[in-house]
């Protein structure tokens, strides 16, 4: 029975379960697209398993299904713990659930199908559209509201990064999806040309910095203290971080159209604001890693804390290279190679990846009541062997896409092209072959912990909900 004095925590559960499954399903699906690109008869002569229609299915699987359901999960989880009081309107937090469901079933079923509007990251048609509107702004709803009532008065860093992650998505989400539908599968952007490049890369690079960043950063401030038993490193030095970092990311989009027909002033802009983006993103790194200070003896034997610091080297290592390739003359060099793929994991696998699966680990047994997870062991064998495969993906990427850029630009003394493309690309297959190997890897390490999950689940000794006056 759930009552006043209780938090709503069936929609966290529900949310945390869906992220191991969507976890799975997308990182499958990235596989195969791995396995696509070194073994193109894998493409199977099937239109709706072609890699051009699965590709998008893998982004919007991990990004908005598998790191969608962990921001739901962990900020209805933490914005109920730190504000001392349960949901605000828990029926319209259920619908978020259900509607955000039905958001990615629809993905799922449009991307093979063909239907998209084509544009990264936001290839889902007018009416999905729609739908994930209504969903976002119930989820606003939500989480403001229950902020609203807390019981406490001032409000933990955490918070603020997600409430800026969810505004900011509402805004870029809207802004970019403006379309002028002509069936109920086809759209036009309102946007055209380089207006069109321009909105659709401020909302790319802002999805990366709120979606993939400031909502992860939300849950690494949260869970990190709490895994640690160690107060934030620098409260002072955390809201800095949150000020810096949301002033800048905005400005950044252009490093995505650097030579092109983008006026070059916003070009140079963009290169400029990435670069200034070094300094908040490394401000953040540090906080998070030295909250360990004075309690590194833990990593040792807490293998969540290992994929929670894990996690915020390689948030360090991404928001680096970032920087370095948003400068033109690098990125002349990076663009359209496999080095940009690599930055994206290193990101994505690594700093989203890792933080969203330490903070479920550490979610879980506090949801359950159980001593903690099944094995810590496995969560151990989970960590090396994500580990070990987010590093063959990255260092193969990072060759490959060096090698390509180098090629292709190799001139001979009389000005003709030393290689042809097919020549690089057929150096590349080696290192396409060690990408699959190591994505392997990290899937193996899901189903590792889809075991664990559901032997803690197994374990669980009560379903009685959590008191507020408990402590979390
Ligand atoms: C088992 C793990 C994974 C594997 C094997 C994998 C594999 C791939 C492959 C093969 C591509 C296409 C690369 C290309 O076009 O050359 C890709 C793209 C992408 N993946 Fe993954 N992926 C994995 C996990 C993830 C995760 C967890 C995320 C995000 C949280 C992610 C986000 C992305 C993004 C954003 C792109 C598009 C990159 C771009 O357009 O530059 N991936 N992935
Ligand atoms: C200071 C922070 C960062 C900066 C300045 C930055 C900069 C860049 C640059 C210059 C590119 C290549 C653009 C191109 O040549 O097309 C890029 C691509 C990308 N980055 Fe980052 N990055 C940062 C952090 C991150 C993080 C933390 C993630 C993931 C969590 C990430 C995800 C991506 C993705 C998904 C792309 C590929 C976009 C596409 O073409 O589809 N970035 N980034």
């Amino acid at each position: 029975m759930s009552t006043s004095n209780t938090f709503d925590d069936k929609v966290v559960r529900q949310f945390a379960v869906m992220t191991v499954v969507w976890g799975i399903v997308g990182m499958t699906v990235g596989v195969l697209i791995a396995a696509q690109l070194a073994f193109p008869e894998l493409n199977f002569d099937l239109p709706w398993l072609t890699y051009s229609r699965l590709r998008p299915l893998h982004t919007n699987a991990v990004i908005f299904a598998f790191g969608g359901s962990a921001l739901f999960a962990t900020s209805y989880y933490v914005v109920q713990r730190t504000n001392h009081t349960r949901l605000f309107a828990p029926a319209l937090a259920s619908f978020t659930f259900w509607g955000w469901q039905l958001v990615i079933l629809l993905a799922a079923i449009t991307l093979p199908l063909g239907i998209t509007t084509s544009k990264e990251y936001a290839e889902l048609e007018w009416p999905i559209d729609i739908l994930i509107t209504i969903v976002w702004v119930a989820y606003a709803v939500v989480f403001f509201g229950t902020i609203a009532k807390r019981k406490v008065k001032h409000i933990y860093v955490a918070n603020w990064f997600y409430g800026a992650f969810i505004l900011t998505v509402a805004l870029l989400h809207i802004v970019n999806s403006l379309e002028i539908p002509v069936t109920l599968t086809k759209s036009y952007s309102i946007y055209a040309g380089a207006v069109d490049a321009m909105v659709q890369w401020w909302y790319g690079h802002n999805a990366v910095g709120f979606f993939l960043t400031a909502g992860f950063l939300g849950m690494m401030y949260y869970f990190v203290p709490k895994q640690a038993g160690r107060p934030v490193y620098s409260y002072r030095l955390s809201v800095v971080h949150f000020w810096a970092l949301i002033t800048t990311y905005m400005w950044a989009g252009p490093h995505h159209l650097h030579y092109t027909a983008l006026p070059d002033w916003t070009q140079s802009l963009g290169m400029v604001m990435s670069l200034v983006l070094l300094a908040p993103s490394w401000g953040g790194m540090i906080n998070g890693i030295m909250t360990l200070s004075g309690a590194w003896h833990k990593l040792r034997t807490d293998p969540i804390l290992k994929f929670l610091i894990v996690s915020l080297s390689f948030y360090g290592m991404s928001t680096f290279e970032g920087p370095m390739m948003s400068i033109k003359t690098v990125n002349a060099l990076s663009h359209y190679t496999d080095w940009t793929i690599g930055h994206v994991h290193s990101g994505a696998l690594g700093w989203v990846a890792f933080v969203t699966i330490g903070s479920i680990y550490a979610l879980l047994p506090r949801l359950w009541r159980t001593e903690g997870m099944y094995s810590t062991k496995l969560i151990d064998v989970h960590f090396w062997v994500a580990t070990i495969g987010v590093v063959f993906y990255i260092a193969s990427m990072w060759i490959a896409g060096l090698m390509q850029g180098l090629m292709w630009r190799a001139v001979n003394p009389d000005g003709s092209l030393t290689y042809t493309f097919v020549e690089a690309l057929k150096a590349t297959y080696p290192y396409y072959y060690a990408r699959l190997f190591g994505g392997l890897l990290v899937l193996t390490g899901m189903f590792i912990m889809a075991y664990n999950v559901f032997k803690t689940w197994q374990s669980k000794t009560s379903d009685e909900p959590i008191a507020i006056a408990e402590p979390a």
